[in-house]
């Protein structure tokens, strides 16, 4: 069975490199002796180079990338300087790049696409808002048609599938395990119907949005998430250990 990935996503945080330093090194002690679950830490770009160096278990990630490889593209980072910088995986199309930078799901294609081009494994974000939750397989399914149009069949089996859904985002708002689960299923027999079932069953899909060390295993374990997507918990490194461990103590 494959590993369970739990991915530590920071967002704009923290303010400093020795912080950042701080965090990381704390998160390596955490996975000293886990053995079943794949810890990634996505840190704002700025400090990956600083703790790339800390030794340790502990793989990276970033937490967007820019769709094309190189370029003149001022201000913009390419999936092939992430795979460069020591990265293995990107966040892709997260709600808040929808939100505040305008991520459209034509924009989230190209950069699905181009990850990995650029040797990274997306991490696609789908997730509905509180008022959509009566048409929730539509957007969803819409969602993923657009972010996963004309994707190449060999990078097809690279992505990873977070449902993330937007009002438990950042809110504390609970998703249940039975509501997790059903999405699960869900994006299942879309992979299923829409490619195969070998492609369904080898793509992984987390869950992410107000998770801590009280749902963690929760979701593992009555939803059957591949994994989860830790923001605002990731950067309390006692309740991240407790997460990892949580589910430790599961998967064993
Ligand atoms: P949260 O964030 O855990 O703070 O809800 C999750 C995410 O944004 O990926």
């Amino acid at each position: 069975m494959s590993k369970i990935l739990v991915i530590a996503n920071w967002k704009c945080n923290p303010k400093s490199l020795i912080e950042a330093k701080r965090l990381f090194e704390a998160v390596g002690k955490n996975i000293e002796n886990i053995k079943d679950i794949e810890v990634v830490v996505c840190p704002p770009f700025v400090y990956l180079s600083g703790i790339r160096k800390q030794a340790s278990g502990v793989r990276l990630g970033a937490q967007n990338c820019f769709s094309e490889q190189k370029g003149a593209y001022t201000g913009e980072v390419s999936p092939a300087m992430l795979k460069n910088m020591g990265c293995e995986y990107v966040i892709v199309g997260h709600s808040e790049r929808r939100q505040h930078f305008g991520e459209t799901d034509e924009i989230v294609n190209l950069k699905t696409k181009a990850a990995p081009e650029g040797g990274l494994k997306p991490i696609v974000c789908i997730g509905e808002k509180m008022e959509e939750r009566d048409q929730l397989k539509n957007i969803l399914e819409g969602q993923l048609i657009k972010a996963l149009k004309d994707l190449e069949t060999r990078h097809l089996r690279k992505i990873i599938i977070a449902y993330e859904p937007v009002w438990a985002i950042g809110t504390g708002n609970f998703c249940s395990p039975e509501d997790a689960f059903s999405v699960n299923l869900m994006i299942r027999k879309f992979l299923t119907i829409n490619y195969s079932k070998n492609i369904s069953e080898e793509i992984k899909i987390l869950y992410g949005g107000s998770v801590d060390s009280k749902n963690a295993a929760l979701y593992i374990r009555e939803a059957k998430m591949g994994g989860l997507l830790v923001g605002g918990a990731s950067l309390n490194t006692s309740e991240f250990g407790k997460i990892i461990s949580s589910i430790a103590a599961i998967s064993n």
